[in-house]
């Protein structure tokens, strides 16, 4: 696939690599393309770096790395191009808990947006494994077909599962879930090496 990547730091620029890695096309979408510390990095990922808009139009599928509160302004600046595009929003904390008005500002501008690796630490993007077990994933929005890629696109990161859960209406739940793991890992100290794992029988 080819993926373009908007924010391009630890959640982007980590999936950047494990997606190249995993034989994807990588467009990093760049305020400036060109940038000497982005473009050296770029090249030596085997990435192309673009402007935003230009990433976005050659993109079969995006990726908002960017902080939460500048997604409505990237959204609206875009005008129609994100429109039927699928976007991966992993961003968190545009609003207050039980909102997500930056997954609203992507919808708006029409893009079939999956919440996505918005509720675990970067450095379980770059490394899934513990022990013997790997981390899984959680999304919600967007149609069926895009969460089939996006399941596809967290497989090729190394989770174990890519759980489902739900609708629009759940984005805002997994962006409190996204605090839950800020919680544990530094308010109560338990560091970053965490992840979440769903146990059943
Ligand atoms: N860090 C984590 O462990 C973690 C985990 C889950 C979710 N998240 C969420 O993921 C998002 C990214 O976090 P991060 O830690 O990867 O952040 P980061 O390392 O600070 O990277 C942010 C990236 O966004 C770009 N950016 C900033 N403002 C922009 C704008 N107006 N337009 C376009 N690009 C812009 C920056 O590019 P420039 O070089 O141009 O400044 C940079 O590449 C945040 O919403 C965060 O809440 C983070």
């Amino acid at each position: 696939m080819t993926i373009t990547i908007i924010g391009a730091g630890n959640i982007g620029g980590t999936l950047a690599e494990k997606w190249k890695a995993a034989g994807h096309d990588i467009l990093i979408g760049a305020r400036n393309p060109g940038d000497e510390e982005i473009l050296k990095w770029a090249q030596g990922i085997g990435a192309r770096v673009l402007s935003i808009p230009e990433a976005v139009n050659k993109a079969e599928v995006v990726l908002i790395a960017t902080p939460g509160k500048v997604v409505a302004d990237l959204a609206a600046s875009l005008g129609t191009a994100l429109s039927g595009k699928l976007v991966m929003d992993a961003t968190n904390m545009a609003g207050p808990l039980g909102s997500a008005p930056g997954f609203e500002a992507l919808r708006k501008a029409g893009a079939d947006a999956v919440k996505v690796f918005n509720c675990t630490g970067w450095e379980n993007l770059a490394d899934t494994r513990y022990g013997n077990d790997a981390v899984d994933m959680f999304m919600a929005g967007g149609s069926a077909e895009a969460k089939a890629k996006v399941t596809e696109l967290v497989k090729a990161v190394g989770f174990a599962e890519c759980y489902d859960m739900g609708g629009e209406d759940k984005v805002a739940i997994l962006e409190g879930f996204a605090l839950v793991w800020i919680d544990l890992a530094i308010f109560q100290k338990m560091g970053r090496g965490i992840a979440f794992k769903l146990m059943r029988r």
